[in-house]
């Protein structure tokens, strides 16, 4: 029987592609720290900072998705405790587990500071946006030494937008280039389960788009190579092609300029 724990999973992303992972032969193991009440399925309610819980969840997992943590931007103190802390502990648990495989949930705001444009010469330096970002950075510097050290086989991958579909407004905008569909974050969840290579992979989690802002080589190095394209979903929509954002805009969209102060609390 393989095993997928999923940290996170009561989450937007952990809850809309648990389902969509679902196979004969397969346990999957959701792991969040608030379970909701109607929950179905294999939980565990506990912290990634825990570290018996982890190691609990852990035994004998094939391959950790490691999705919880603070989505956005917050007071250091939190970021720290939880996407850097947690990172650490969860990493650290999968070691001692012998489990093979980890895949991190990493983020755009880790190089928001570039743009598009800056991504041919730059496509994998982190520049970060924000507190939330710099965490980003430090997840994928934690998977590093954790493949380099332990011979483990770990993905960072630089979520973009994962939404349902890329029509947040009523306007096509940013996310016609950054749209992750939940198709495609399936796809790369079984890229890294079949994945044999040891070593550290940063990818880009991004669809297809037809806008093709994002370096795909190292994901298709891996065996993730999405499908979906947020160009062709506007089309089929409106029959048009949707106006597209500048290249030249920085990846950090909204999470930097006026109203976003570094390590204060959205919303
Ligand atoms: N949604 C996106 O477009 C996007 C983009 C880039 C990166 N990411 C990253 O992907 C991951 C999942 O994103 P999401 O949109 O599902 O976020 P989310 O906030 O909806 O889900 C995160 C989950 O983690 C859980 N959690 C938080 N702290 C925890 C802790 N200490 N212990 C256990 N569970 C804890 C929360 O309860 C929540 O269910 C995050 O790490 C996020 O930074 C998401």
């Amino acid at each position: 029987m393989q095993s997928i724990v999923i940290t996170g999973a009561a989450g937007r992303i952990g809850r809309t592609i648990a389902p969509l992972l679902e196979r004969e032969g397969r346990r999957l193991v959701l792991l969040d720290h608030e379970v909701p009440a109607d929950a179905t399925g294999d939980w565990v309610e506990a912290t990634v900072t825990d570290r018996d819980a982890l190691a609990a969840a852990l035994a004998g997992a094939d391959t950790v998705v490691h999705l919880a943590g603070i989505p956005v931007e917050d007071e250091w103190e939190s970021i720290l405790s939880t996407n850097i802390d947690g990172t650490h502990a969860v990493l650290s648990a999968a070691h001692d587990a012998g489990v093979g495989r980890v895949l991190l949930a990493s983020s755009i705001h880790a190089a928001g500071y570039w743009s598009a444009a800056d991504l041919h010469d730059h496509p994998f330096e982190p520049r970060p946006d924000t507190l939330y970002g710099v965490s980003k950075a430090a997840m994928e510097a934690l998977g590093s030494v954790f493949a380099d050290r332990f011979g483990m086989s770990i993905v960072s991958a630089r979520i973009c937008t994962f939404l349902e579909h890329p029509a947040v407004d009523a306007v096509p905008g940013r996310t016609i280039a950054t749209w992750l569909s939940p198709a495609d974050m399936v796809r790369l969840v079984e890229a890294v389960v079949a994945l044999e290579e040891p070593g550290h992979h940063l990818v880009w989690a991004v669809s297809a788009n037809a806008q093709g802002w994002f370096p795909l080589e190292a994901g298709r190095a891996i065996g993730f190579e999405p499908q979906d394209d947020a160009v062709q979903w506007f089309l089929d929509r409106d029959g048009r092609t949707p106006d597209l954002p500048s290249r030249d805009d920085l990846l950090a969209g909204g999470f930097v300029g006026d109203g976003h102060p570094l390590g204060e609390r959205w919303g």
